[in-house]
């Protein structure tokens, strides 16, 4: 194929500076589409068909996956498992059609605890084909960065064996949208349409609102039957997204904050100024988002599984297998895996965790037997997870199990191909957590 005939919008995976520390530190190398980080907001309507050219420019290998979006199999994204990493100084050609409406993000899949800590990742948003009734509004890609504030380089050990066997690896510089304490204007009563995207390697985003009020309408993307008022922490694992409205309840002069409440003192992670202009009244309740159209699932004729989470500091596993064999835990690190599902640490080199035959119900009980939070994410299809009540909870493409904590999730494995299952910290996938899953 040449890039002539192909209708698609390059994508360049490419080196580049960017700015990411405030003024008077250096710019700071990153690899981003588009030399950009985030990369450019891809933005299409439901039904729509996605094109793009991925143009690899940067010195090794990469591809591109289309996070929590059902699509077809050999579009997934996935290097070595649904196509083989595009090589330095080739093309590779992403057409498929976006079946669902919300917020996703695209990412590099190849070496992910590298590619992504890098910069290459952007938001893909799919509009409802209804205008949502806001005002505006505002996609927010929260990330951190691992920096040295000499250089304002991006620190090198990406496979460093403390942050894969313990919580990823975890940034010193947080942003949103790439820049630090971001600073946005609004006015009093204004509705807006928050959509956050979790795109770090391993950080949990606590995060709180003040001077906005309002609902989460949709978790990775998919709506809620009713806006869920927030009332309480809003927590996002790496991977997930949230869309929230909110009103702006703080008055002319004020300044509104999503507010991030880490281990230390809490800060703004994003601030809205208010200027003057805005409504007397606040509006009512919003409507729901329209549903997309998932499969239900049936839990009383679902299929059984369970899969368990073993291994990392401070986790107490002894052996595991690897190919085949079963090796101590010595040789196990030896071979850099810190982490067994089930007792195996091949990751994705090794057999399908389960074999599905299209259309089969399933639960998987989940259980995180090691001393780390994990966020699991499943490719291609979104899940139910299963409340404490026993019943179908949100739908979601990425749950965040607490250490020592079951969640279990189902779906219908209605789409064929083969997709993977593996933890979102991105260390934690690189270094034994992850395993797919075959439908035919
Ligand atoms: Cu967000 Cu395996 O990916
Ligand atoms: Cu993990």
């Amino acid at each position: 194929m040449s890039l002539a005939a192909s209708a698609s919008v390059e994508l360049n995976a490419q080196v580049a500076d960017i700015q990411l520390l405030p003024e008077g530190y250096g710019p700071t190398s990153i690899w981003g589409f588009e030399g950009t980080a985030p990369g450019p907001e891809i933005r299409l309507a439901q039904g729509d068909r996605l094109q793009r050219l991925l143009v690899n420019s940067l010195p090794e290998p990469t591809s591109i996956h289309w996070h929590g979006v059902r699509i077809d199999n050999a579009m997934d994204g996935v290097s070595g498992l649904t196509q083989k990493a595009v090589p330095s100084g080739e093309i590779f050609e992403y057409d498929f059609v976006v079946p669902d409406a919300g917020t996703y993000w695209y990412h590099a899949h190849n070496k992910s605890f590298e590619q992504v800590a890098r910069g290459l990742s952007g938001a893909l948003i799919i509009e409802e084909p209804d205008e949502i009734d806001v005002d505006r509004e505002e996609v927010l890609i929260l990330d951190d960065w691992l920096l040295d504030p000499d250089t304002a380089q991006i620190v090198g050990d990406f496979a460093a064996p403390h942050a894969m066997s313990h919580g990823g690896r975890i940034g010193n510089y947080i942003t949103t949208n790439s820049v630090y304490n971001l600073a946005l204007d609004a006015r009093q009563n204004e509705r807006l349409r928050l959509r956050l995207i979790n795109a770090s390697n391993a950080r949990i985003f606590p995060l709180r609102l003040d001077g906005l009020d309002g609902w989460t309408v949709a978790l990775d993307g998919m709506p809620l039957v009713k806006p869920l008022p927030i009332t309480d922490t809003i927590v996002l694992g790496p991977a997930q997204r949230v869309d929230l409205i909110v009103d702006v309840v703080a008055s002319e002069g004020e300044t509104a904050h999503v507010v991030h409440l880490g281990q230390g003192d809490a800060f703004s992670q994003v601030a809205f100024e208010v200027r003057a202009g805005g409504a007397v009244k606040r509006r009512g309740v919003p409507s729901p988002l329209p549903p997309n159209a998932l499969s239900m699932v049936d839990l009383g004729k679902a299929r059984a599984m369970s899969l368990t989470m073993e291994g990392g500091a401070m986790g107490g596993l002894r052996s595991a297998t690897l190919g085949g064999d079963s090796k101590s835990m010595g040789e196990i690190v030896d071979a850099g895996r810190f982490w067994a599902f089930n007792g195996a640490a091949d990751g994705m080199d090794g057999p399908a965790f389960a074999e599905l035959s299209q259309g089969e119900h399933v639960r998987i009980a989940i259980a995180n037997d090691t001393a780390f939070p994990h966020a699991m994410h499943l490719h291609g299809m979104h899940f139910y997870e299963i409340g404490n009540d026993g019943n179908l909870g949100a739908l979601r493409d990425t749950t965040l199990i607490e250490r020592g904590d079951t969640r279990e999730i189902a779906f219908v494995a209605d789409n064929p191909g083969k997709w993977l299952l593996h933890c979102h910290m991105l260390s934690h996938a690189a270094s034994g957590m992850s395993t797919w899953i075959d439908v035919a």
